[in-house]
């Protein structure tokens, strides 16, 4: 008959294909037990957008059939890592990771990159809240298609739930502020905190950041107020728009802020008619800025009217057509962000194991 050891082992084989380590160290099985000839544990996973779920849970699967388990209960879950050292005096303490869309330049569709990743991640299970630092334009409500306001409950901002993305953005409070965009950067600075600190966000396994464009105050505020996971970089395949990606990754490196990755969007257009993808910015753009600072390509978003449309009538395409191409593209590098989060969480927790045992030498 199997018994703990022999599961143990054989699953000790299976390697995620990312965090390079097997499951077992990793502690993605739970609640092992053996009853008769039933093999009963849960595969946690460390995200529900793991692009590789479906993998690993099949290799685990084939490795039982592989020891003679013909009766398997497994049960599969998700609970993300945390993807930066929390400590209990620290802000948003139930949050476990905080990501950046940003660029350096403008209008290269980083709100409808953050608003389709917040729904993609969102569909996928996780919880997922959505700051709009754009204090200036904020066109997340716009986006979403939000018309209420957020409520305040014992003096705390609720933020406004959108196919289940906790949102808050200054275009809630334009009506009461009469002022829009007339800010100057230290009252940026301050409405960002209080975006912070007074809303409710609750527990969450991501949040998004959606930058204005530039090197200004808001990434400066958030990389001093927020220990962040990391900033994903979306760039078009446009040299201008490479050239000031490329001065944006350089600053969130001095500012020692990971970059999960670039996101290349309006990579190309599709033919309507014969579907021939036609590159009319230039090809491989953004491959080549991730090339050069060794960070991870994690894909192009095509330029599609299904976007654009859906972003003017707060119908998002993630939502509308989630198996459009474009749909598909946002899901995919959904996932590819979600992985890069989990990498970078399993280096904080090893760092912690390390500092912790470095702290207390065994006698
Ligand atoms: N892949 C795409 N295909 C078609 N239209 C797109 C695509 N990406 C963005 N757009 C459109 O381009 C415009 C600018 O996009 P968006 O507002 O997301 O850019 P941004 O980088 O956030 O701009 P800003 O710097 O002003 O914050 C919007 O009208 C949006 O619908
Ligand atoms: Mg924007």
């Amino acid at each position: 008959m199997t018994n703990v050891d022999q599961v143990m082992t054989s699953l000790k084989k299976i390697m995620d294909p990312e965090l390079h380590k097997d499951i077992v160290s990793m502690g993605m099985i739970k609640d092992l037990s053996i009853k008769d000839k039933k093999v009963s544990f849960t595969l946690e996973l460390t995200t529900p957008a793991c692009p590789f779920n479906s993998e690993i849970e099949q290799e685990v699967r084939n490795s039982m059939q592989s020891i003679g388990v013909n009766d398997l209960d497994l049960r599969v879950t998700a609970k993300v890592m945390e993807g930066r050292a929390i400590s209990m005096d620290e802000l948003l303490p139930k949050v476990k990771n905080i990501f950046a869309v940003a660029s350096g330049k403008g209008g290269v569709g980083k709100t409808t990159v953050a608003v389709n990743l917040a729904l993609a991640l969102a569909k996928t299970g996780a919880s997922v809240g959505l700051l709009d630092a754009d204090i200036y334009g904020p066109s997340v409500p716009l986006m979403l298609g939000i018309k209420d306001s957020p409520p305040i409950v014992n003096n705390k901002i609720q933020p406004v739930i959108s196919s289940g993305v906790k949102v808050i953005s200054m275009g809630f409070f334009y009506e009461q502020s009469q002022q829009a965009g007339i800010y100057r950067g230290p009252i940026v600075s301050g409405i960002i905190k209080q975006f912070i600190t007074d809303v409710e966000w609750g527990e969450l396994d991501y949040l998004l950041i959606d930058l204005p464009p530039g090197t200004g105050d808001a990434p400066l505020t958030m990389a001093q107020t927020l220990p962040i996971t990391g900033v994903l970089i979306v760039t078009t395949p446009q040299d201008v728009a490479m050239n000031v990606a490329i001065k944006s990754i350089g600053m969130f490196n001095k500012l020692n802020i990971p970059i999960l990755g670039v996101v290349e969007n309006m990579s190309f257009l599709v033919c309507p008619h014969c579907g021939e993808n036609t590159y009319i910015f230039g090809e491989g753009g953004g491959q080549k800025i991730s090339d050069k600072f060794n960070v991870p390509f994690l894909g192009e978003i095509p330029l599609h009217p299904l976007i654009r449309e859906g972003s003017d009538l707060g119908r998002p395409v993630t939502l509308v057509e989630p198996d459009s191409l474009a749909g598909l593209a946002f899901g995919k590098v959904s996932k590819l962000v979600a992985g890069r989060i989990s990498v970078i969480a399993a280096a904080v927790k090893d760092n912690d194991i390390a500092e912790k045992a470095s702290a207390s030498p065994m006698e």
